[in-house]
């Protein structure tokens, strides 16, 4: 997230917002004619997938969706060689993998713009969606706000301390104190900002006056040995109607899903009138091709 500043953020939500209203009309653009996309990912995906696909398509582009099998980085093709080769067929590689690592050196030695399509540590992608779905809730402004986070410190939770530091709003993030995030990864989102970001174990508390309450699953993928142990360090980390009650009355819930109803929220919380998370799902397509347009277009 840190590669975009203020600025630059809020140009690229405008445009996604503007896409939004243009979309099906004669006046949608496609300034990506002849530019390919490569969208590899090395875990499972719903939304990514068919939102990238979609807004290449839609901006003109032709995308192509793989998973690492397809590809000889699966039999140990080194990375520094695969983004080396796809920067000489294709305008951008689009990655969802594991370690953080393995985006920067794709990046590094990659000669085209590479995108973070979620990584154990970092989501920026779906973070541009949430943002959007703040500022469709609250006239534009993601300023003066609080956000509470619930559950495991992940690479979710990552993001939104980005976010705060970025957009300089209140964070309190509720998580057990052993799944916390990293204290460098918190370092790192904070920089320079005295940015409000705080941490409790209760839940309740971290709700409280909240502008929005968001979570997450309790095991992310590349974590499912560990899921039973989770489902006990976590039962407590739900988001119930009643806590909800604690929120501002015009409160909005997010998700990035796929969701578990029962573990992390409630039910009635998330199909409930203060869930937005079908809009957030849907302008995971919107704010990412503004995102393609903001590196691709010329
Ligand atoms: N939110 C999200 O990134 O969903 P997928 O895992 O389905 O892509
Ligand atoms: N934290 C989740 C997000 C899924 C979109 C995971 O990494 O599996």
């Amino acid at each position: 997230m840190r590669d975009f500043d203020r600025e630059e953020h809020l140009r690229l939500l405008d445009r996604a917002a503007e896409l939004k209203r243009l979309r099906g009309t004669p006046e949608h653009p496609k300034p990506l004619a002849d530019k390919s996309i490569a969208i590899v990912l090395e875990k499972a995906s719903t939304r990514t997938r068919i939102s990238f696909h979609v807004a290449a398509a839609e901006l003109g582009a032709h995308a192509m969706p793989m998973t690492s099998k397809d590809l000889q980085i699966g039999r140990g093709e080194p990375l520094e060689d695969t983004a080396r080769i796809f920067s000489r067929y294709v305008h951008c590689f689009v990655l969802r993998t594991f370690g953080h690592d393995r985006v920067e050196t794709l990046a590094k030695y990659a000669t085209i713009p590479v995108i973070n399509a979620l990584t154990d540590e970092y989501h920026p992608c779906q973070l541009l969606a949430d943002l959007m779905t703040v500022r469709e809730a609250r006239n534009g402004r993601l300023d003066g706000m609080r956000v509470a986070w619930v559950g495991d410190g992940n690479n979710m939770a990552n993001c939104w301390m980005e976010s705060a530091a970025i957009f300089g709003f209140d964070l309190v993030l509720a998580c057990p104190p052993s799944h916390r995030p990293h204290a460098d990864i918190i370092a790192r989102a904070k920089g320079t900002s005295d940015v409000s970001i705080t941490f409790t174990d209760d839940v309740d508390a971290a709700i409280k006056g909240a502008d929005v309450v968001t979570t997450d699953v309790w095991a992310s993928m590349g974590q499912e040995s560990e899921a039973i142990e989770r489902q006990r360090i976590f039962k407590d980390y739900i988001v119930t109607e009643a806590r909800m009650l604690r929120a501002k009355k015009d409160a909005i819930f997010l998700h990035c899903l796929p969701a578990h109803r029962g573990e992390e929220v409630e039910a009635a919380v998330i199909d409930g009138p203060q869930s937005r998370v079908w809009d957030e799902a849907e302008n995971r397509l919107h704010t990412q091709k503004a995102l393609l347009e903001t590196l691709l277009a010329v």
